[in-house]
């Protein structure tokens, strides 16, 4: 049994009112080396302002847990029924299943995972206990779901009207074709750092619509959908999954981190390097990564790949460059 992480304990109390950026896709990015050094920072894909507010607030509480506020925020995620792409009411696989994915990683090193869990929603807490109370890194399917009961969690139809409705539809045509950007919200990925200067983060998806049966995606993945090394930095990916696993792309950001780019220039990179395998794409991956300093970077294959950064004194909304510039 794994020894349990031990908990930040200088968190400052100091709260500020943070002030609201919006920021538009442009050649140039205009977030990078912004230096949010010694403060609070949250860093999420997609629309998802307030998974990082909550995240926010357990920070700057008293005693709080980077990897607490980490799993708090992404619950609020996938409980959302409106969001289709992240636990209740996440579109199916084609056979009617929906199959999450999700994996946690701390300042220490230390990664928590589940694939293809099936019935219980709140994925990325059944990710934290594998990290935290199991030998492992990585459960999947019926181990999951058995590990999820013996930990207490309860079981839920991961099912909508809504979801259900667009399920019915779709399997007229029975065609499977991911949207690029679909409804702004694929994974959300969450990175964040504390005063302190840790660095910790999150995914959580149900993957990509009308996949296969048995179909596990870049979400769970250590290195693909999300890689956090302490020294460096943190990384997350949302997109196409495919795209991800065959470049590990946030391993692969960390690295270039590691090597002196900045986090702007790593995920650019990343995104160059499928584009580089791959030859043009009609697909989607959007990449953020986080250093040290405090300083950001996004970067996506396509326009349209929205996230949100929070820290004590501002939010920013921004979307990120991209390396087509065609709405
Ligand atoms: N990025 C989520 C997935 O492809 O499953």
């Amino acid at each position: 049994m794994r020894t349990r992480r031990q908990f930040n304990k200088l968190l400052s109390l100091l709260l500020s009112i943070p002030i609201v950026v919006d920021q538009c896709s442009d050649e140039k990015p205009k977030v990078d080396n912004l230096n949010f050094q010694s403060q609070n920072i949250v860093l999420s894909t997609w629309n998802n302002e307030n998974a990082n507010k909550i995240a926010l607030d357990i920070l700057q509480s008293n005693n709080a847990e980077l990897l607490t506020a980490i799993e708090k925020a992404v619950n609020s995620v996938e409980l959302n029924p409106d969001d289709m792409s992240v636990g209740y009411g996440g579109r199916p696989d084609r056979d009617g299943h929906v199959t999450l994915d999700a994996c946690i990683m701390d300042h220490l090193g230390n990664a928590g995972s589940v694939t293809f869990l099936e019935n219980y929603v709140e994925a990325v807490s059944v990710a934290r206990r594998v990290l935290e109370n199991t030998p492992h890194v990585m459960l999947s399917g019926i181990g999951a779901e058995q590990f999820a009961d013996s930990e207490g969690f309860a079981k839920k139809d991961l099912f909508t009207a809504e979801s259900r409705k667009q399920f019915k539809e779709w399997r007229i045509n029975s065609e499977y074709k991911p949207q690029i950007n679909i409804e702004q919200h694929d994974t959300i990925g969450l990175l964040a750092m504390n005063r302190d200067g840790n660095l910790s983060g999150a995914c959580s998806t149900s993957g990509v619509a009308y996949k296969m049966r048995g179909r596990v995606g870049d979400s769970p993945i250590i290195g693909s959908g999300l890689y956090v090394d302490n020294e460096y930095g943190c990384a997350t990916a949302t997109g196409l999954g495919e795209l991800v696993m065959e470049s590990c792309s946030s391993f692969l950001a960390v690295e270039l981190m590691r090597q002196g780019m900045s986090p702007m220039e790593a995920c650019k990179e990343c995104v160059q390097r499928i584009i580089k395998k791959k030859g043009a794409l009609d697909a989607q991956v959007g990449i953020l990564a986080l250093n040290k300093s405090g300083e950001f970077g996004a970067y996506s294959i396509q326009k349209g790949f929205t996230y949100v950064l929070t820290s004590d004194s501002e939010v920013i909304k921004g979307e990120a460059s991209s390396y087509y510039n065609k709405s």
